[in-house]
């Protein structure tokens, strides 16, 4: 029997008929904490909801309401709110090898990025020096230090709350001797590193909106030989030339070449909406 049935089975006597109907098909887990979305008529009676649902899953420790919208400069979930349980937003979210340590009620994480995170840490050569400008809580540099024989990853991060995570999981994980975890605004921290003579294999560009206004100070950290670069956004299925095409009109204007390797859809965004990845090789 799937969830929604069984939550309307135990939810019988103390939900009407149409609010039973409303409920949610699934919800999200993260570690140990249930991440409950529902409908606004619903949103009243999620005290009671979330109790039900603790008692069909007894191995989960919380139920967390959650609005599901991630907004701001800094990627914070918003409208995440305590419901049931424990009451302790602090996860440690294992995947595919590695642990990711973080407040869900301050912190992104999309698990429907599962595959980018994997595939990434795949395309990394033994010996690469890679930057990630917007680490986060290291979702990319953490698999990449793992999985791959990447030599040295600068991992940079503005927002001091996910700042301090990034630097636990690298001690988490035992990475302190791959990743270099810095503090500050990506545009000015990549000027610093080619200023100190670092360049890159390899720049990660993974922020929403598609991050135009960064790219020209990526391109200062581009090897003589070639750097790729991974450049994400937002955008309707067959479009993802846009993405590419904005990226490859700053880097002509600098003077660089950009050749497409490979394009990926990340997830479904929205009604016609995709987050994807473009794969890209500037020379010089
Ligand atoms: C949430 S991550 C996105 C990670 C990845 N795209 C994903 O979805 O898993 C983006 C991170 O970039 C950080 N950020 C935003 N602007 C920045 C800047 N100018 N310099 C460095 N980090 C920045 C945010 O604080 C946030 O932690």
């Amino acid at each position: 029997m799937n969830f929604k049935d069984r939550l309307k089975i135990a939810l019988n006597s103390e939900l009407t008929q149409e609010e039973l109907d409303k409920l949610p098909r699934g919800f999200q887990m993260i570690s140990k904490i249930i991440l409950l979305k529902l409908l606004s008529e619903l949103y009243e009676k999620r005290f009671i909801i979330a109790k039900k649902c603790l008692e069909l899953y007894p191995k989960m420790e919380s139920v967390y309401y959650y609005g599901g919208k991630i907004t701001g400069q800094f990627r914070i979930p918003e409208k995440i709110e305590f419901l049931a349980g424990k009451d302790n937003p602090v996860v440690v979210h294992k995947e595919h090898k590695v642990m990711y340590k973080f407040d869900i009620t301050k912190i992104m994480f999309s698990k429907g990025n599962l595959n980018e995170r994997k595939k990434l840490a795949t395309l990394v050569k033994p010996g690469e020096i890679i930057i990630d400008m917007f680490a986060g809580i290291g979702y990319f540099s953490l698999p990449i230090g793992i999985h791959s024989e990447a030599k040295i990853i600068y991992s940079i991060e503005l927002n001091p709350v996910a700042f301090e995570y990034l630097k636990e999981n690298v001690k988490l994980n035992h990475l302190e001797f791959k990743i270099i975890p810095i503090f500050g605004n990506c545009k000015e921290k990549v000027k610093e590193l080619d200023e100190n003579g670092i360049a890159a294999d390899r720049i990660i560009m993974a922020v929403f909106p598609a991050p135009k206004d960064f790219i020209s100070s990526a391109l200062l950290c581009v090897k003589d030989s070639g750097t790729f670069i991974h450049y994400e956004g937002v955008i309707e299925k067959d479009n993802y030339l846009e993405i590419y095409d904005e990226f490859d009109k700053v880097a002509q204007q600098n003077g660089y070449q950009c050749e497409l390797i490979e394009h990926r859809v990340v997830k479904s965004y929205g009604p016609r909406l995709y987050h994807i990845v473009v794969d890209i090789l500037v020379n010089k």
